[in-house]
């Protein structure tokens, strides 16, 4: 039988390449001083939706050291976590937000991730997170535990209520950080 693929000069040959899909992780850095404005315009967005705490530009600035950031090329912040010392050992995992255009692209696992590494970096070995997302914090290894194990935040709680911030009650998650 005559083969016509092997009568066809090779050049000539089209040969189907499979698609190749190339994900790309975002990269996750440290937030840097331009970066503030737009943090607190994404973690505010959320506040006023009471999903969070809400933070001045002051604050970030002064934990700007603590903050992780993604952005596009155009420098727009895409999604940010921060960690609050808590005591020597354990951290408060906090301002976990992605905008809402990227929503369910992985993001906010990926913010989460690198606030781990920075926590892990910085000798921490546990992480809480304060959230009405107990899904998502569960979905990456973070379990309900009672806030009464922390009265340092329920008694921050308590100044902020004092001081007219009105705070939607919600469940507490802590993680043991493993260095692997
Ligand atoms: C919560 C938030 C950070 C998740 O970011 P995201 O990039 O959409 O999350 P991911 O795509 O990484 O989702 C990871 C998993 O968590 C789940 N998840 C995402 N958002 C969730 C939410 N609000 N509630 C419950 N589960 C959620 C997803 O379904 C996904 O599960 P799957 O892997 O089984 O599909 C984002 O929705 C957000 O910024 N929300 C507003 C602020 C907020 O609530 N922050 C959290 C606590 S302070």
């Amino acid at each position: 039988m005559h083969n016509l693929a092997k009568s066809i000069p090779a050049p000539n040959r089209r040969v189907a390449h499979p698609t190749l899909v190339v994900e790309t992780i975002p990269t996750f850095r440290r937030a840097q001083l331009l970066d503030v404005l737009q943090i607190c315009a994404l973690v505010n967005g959320y506040a006023s939706e009471k999903l969070m705490l809400p933070r001045t530009t002051e604050e970030v600035a002064l934990e700007l050291d603590n903050y992780v950031v993604t952005s596009d090329t155009d420098g727009r912040v895409l999604a940010c976590a921060a960690i609050y010392e808590y005591s020597p050992s354990v951290a408060e995992l906090a301002s976990v937000a992605v905008d809402e255009t990227m929503i369910g692209n992985g993001l906010g696992t990926q913010a989460v991730l690198a606030a781990e590494r920075l926590a892990i970096g910085r000798g921490f070995e546990e992480l809480f997170a304060m959230s009405l997302a107990g899904a998502f914090f569960e979905s990456l290894g973070y379990a309900e535990t009672p806030l009464a194990g922390y009265p340092e935040k329920l008694a921050r709680y308590g100044m902020l209520v004092a001081s007219g911030v009105e705070i939607v009650p919600k469940r507490c998650y802590t993680k043991t950080l493993v260095v692997v």
